[in-house]
Order: structure tokens, then sequence, then C-alpha cells
């Protein structure tokens, strides 16, 4: 027992990091072979190993932006911050073809580079960075780009393999750092099986995976992995993997915090390990959580049909976009992403009612906006925009508290449309707290 009740390597208990490349391999058969443990570090879960990320790969004196594809993962934005990122934060909207509008982020990133290169000129000092230099920060990233590319959270959307390729090309053109949260890439299954076993879908090829792939790659890559098993086993195991290039990740097992005190999460990987090995993991997520998930979805989706499109709400998308034969039948993740009918208030409002009078709580467009960002919160504000959707969950309660929750929302929803037709000013008085 020594090993594991001692500091672990920096980069991650080896036999965890080589079940995880087996695995790994096996579940995205990768275009350019197996995924090789030294691609992979182990963390303690994908919020620790953002900051980490951030830590060693950016300098907030150097690195100009961090671009949020949005609505975003909105527990992400304070990682950003804390990093020295304050008010550097971008949203880039979500489109329902492709999943990303890169037009808007090549313009948003063809802008920062003319402020910096301008503030260069003005001030005379050399673009590179002042905080992060020496041989500790082999590469520090100008860039930063942050999604979740399959079954996003909070949309639901999977950004299709075209739109990846580009995401790859357009970060290694502008030296930027793809950081993808994959952490719902499991949870995938086919909607018109019926028997449980071949339920399992396989997800969409991972965009290290891209980055490995097309050719012209640097030595640090422009894509980490931000894998973790707070989905697949429970958040509190904390534990999680990085993949990258081996230049990468042997850079990230290196920051201050794991060389001082070894590898995170070490005693609880070993646990991990074993539920690989044994392949116990493997087939509990094929066998209960893929089919557990895949009838609570069902349930909702049918909930949704019966009760909240006829009153006007619309699915903002579907589970997956992209091309059509690409995507079809596949469904996955945790959520959902509703449009209210036409007519009524911010998604915010009805929230905060639904919560006073209905004890129904549901997360509304606002907290998905990119903190500090107007630009974002104006868009979400916009006809059309995310602010006015909610965001369901299918993956914590039972079949038929879903279903109880659905009819409560649609008695908000003919409560709040009451009152509005009344003439009320419904959002007078509420206050609903964004995070
Ligand atoms: C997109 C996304 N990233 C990260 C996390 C948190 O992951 P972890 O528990 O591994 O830190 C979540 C949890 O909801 C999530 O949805």
């Amino acid at each position: 027992m020594a090993p594991v009740l001692l500091y672990g390597p920096h980069q991650g208990y080896p036999p965890l990091r080589r079940e995880l490349a087996q695995w790994l391999s096996e579940v995205y058969s990768p275009p350019t072979g197996a995924t090789t443990m030294d691609r992979i570090c182990i963390t303690n879960g994908a919020s620790g190993n953002l900051a980490n990320v951030l830590i060693k790969f950016t300098d907030p004196s150097y690195t100009r932006r961090i671009f949020m594809v949005e609505p975003t993962y909105f527990l992400a934005c304070p990682i950003f911050e804390d990093c020295g990122f304050l008010g550097k934060l971008r949203g880039v909207p979500e489109t329902v073809q492709d999943g990303v509008d890169i037009d808007f982020l090549r313009r948003e990133l063809e802008n920062a580079e003319l402020d910096a290169r301008n503030a260069c000129l003005r001030s005379g000092q050399k673009d590179e960075p002042a905080a992060k230099c020496g041989p500790c920060y082999p590469h520090v990233y100008k860039y930063v780009i942050y999604l979740v590319p399959t079954y996003s959270n909070p949309s639901g959307k999977t950004v299709s393999v075209a739109m990846r390729k580009q995401l790859v090309l357009l970060a290694r053109e502008f030296d930027a750092l793809l950081i993808t949260d994959d952490v719902y890439d499991f949870l995938s299954w086919q909607e018109d099986t019926e028997s449980a076993h071949d339920a399992v879908a396989k997800p969409p090829p991972r965009l290290v995976d891209i980055d490995r792939s097309l050719p012209g790659g640097s030595v640090h890559g422009n894509c980490v992995s931000n894998g973790s098993f707070s989905k697949l086993i429970g958040p509190g195991v904390r534990v999680g993997w990085a993949e990258g290039t081996p230049a990468f990740v042997s850079q990230l097992a290196e920051v201050g915090s794991s060389s001082s005190g070894g590898a995170p999460s070490h005693l609880a990987s070993t646990f991990v390990e074993h539920m690989l090995r044994t392949q116990w993991l493997q087939h509990y997520i094929r066998d209960i959580l893929v089919p557990t998930y895949k009838e609570r979805y069902c349930a909702l989706m049918t909930a949704i049909a019966d009760r909240l499109i006829p009153l006007g709400y619309a699915m903002e998308a579907k589970i997956l976009s992209g091309t059509a034969d690409e995507t079809s039948g596949v469904a996955g993740g945790f959520f959902t992403y509703l449009r209210l009918p036409l007519g009524l208030p911010f998604a915010k409002v009805v929230a905060a009612i639904a919560l006073k009078d209905h004890a129904l709580r549901i997360a509304f467009g606002h907290m998905f906006t990119v903190a500090g960002d107007h630009g974002s919160v104006a868009r979400a504000e916009a006809d059309g925009g995310f602010a006015y959707c909610v965001r369901l969950c299918w993956a914590w309660h039972e079949a038929d508290e879903i279903q109880e929750g659905v009819l409560r929302l649609a008695a908000v929803t003919k409560d709040v449309r009451a009152r509005v037709e009344r003439g009320e000013d419904v959002a007078a008085g509420i206050s609903i707290g964004i995070r």
C-alpha cells in the first residue's frame, strides 16, 4: 500500500495512465493510432485542471483573450478570472448548423491581434510574456478558446467534425490553445434501439485527436482534452485526466502544486485504476449509466412533447447539430435547451416565479452569459437570444420526478402568460442570482 499513500508521480499513477490510454483508444479509435500513456496526465477533475492549464500555459500580461463558446459553462468563468483574466473573457456564439460562429471568432482574433500590436508599438514593449518566462514556461499561448464540443453544458449541442477541423486550424494560425471539456463524451446513445446493450453510441472525434492527425502540428499542440470521472463515477471522486501532446502534458505535470504535493487525487486515482482494469467501469457505463440516462432522456423528451411544445416551447437545438448523417438518431450528455414561447419575458423572470410560486428550480439563459462581456449579454437579450431559453437536465431525477417537473413548468408558463396578458409587470421585484 505504501506507493499509493506516498506522493504520486507528477504526471499521475502510471497504471491508471496506462489503463486510460487503452480505454480512450477503444472509445475514440483515434485515426492516427492508439492513445499512448505519454499523452496523459492525471488531474483532480476538469475544473482543477483548467486552472492548472492556465497557470502553466497562459500569462495575463501576454495572453490577450479567453474566448468562450456561448451559452457557456458558466462555472468556468471564475476559474479564468482567478487566473488573472478578469475583463478578458469574450463570448463566441454557437450556431445551429455547425456549432460555432467561426467567422465571428476569426474577426475577434484579428481585432485582438491588431490591438496587441498597436499596444506594443505605443508602449515600446516587446510582445512577450512578462510574468511566465524562462524554462518553466516553454510555451505561453496568445489565446485560449474554451468549449464543450460534445453535448454541451448548457445547450446540448455537438460541434460538427468539419467545424472541429476549422477550429484546430484557426487555433494554429493564431497561437491559441483550445481547451475542450470532453466530460460528456461517454454518455451517448442511439435513440432508436430498444436494447440497453447496443444503445451506447460512439462519440465524435475529439479536437485533440484532430490536432494530432492534421499535418503541421506543433510540439505543444493547440488542444488539450479535459476529461473527468465526475459524470461517470461521481464528482466526489475528483479524478480526471488531461490529454495533449507528450510535451504539453509533461509540462502540465510540473505545475507547482504537483511538484510539491505530487499528482492530485493520487489515492483516489488508484481506485479508479482498479475500476478500469477490472472492466467494472466499462460495464457500469454500458449496462447501468447509459440505459438509465437514456430512459430519463426519453421521459423528458416525451413530457416536453406532450406538455411544453403545445404551449409554444421549441427545442432550441437538436441534441446534436452538424451534418444530418453524422449525427442523426444519437443523443447524450445531461442537458437540453428549450426556447420559451413567444411573448414570455426573459427566462430568468420565469425561473424566479417558478422557484417562488411553484417550488421548481430551472437554469435560465442569463446564467450562461460570459462574465464581464457586455456583448455576450446583449446577444443573449436580443430577439431570439439565449436569455429566452431554459436548460433542463435529465440526469439527476427519476422519470416520475422529471414528468412532475415538466408539469410544473407548464403550470408556471400558463401562470406567467396570464400575468403578462393582464398587463402585470412580471419582472418587477424579481431578483435571482445569476451565478
Ligand atoms: C462542461 C463541464 N466542465 C466541467 C465540469 C466539472 O467537472 P469536474 O467535476 O471534473 O471538475 C462540469 C460539471 O458540471 C461541466 O459540465
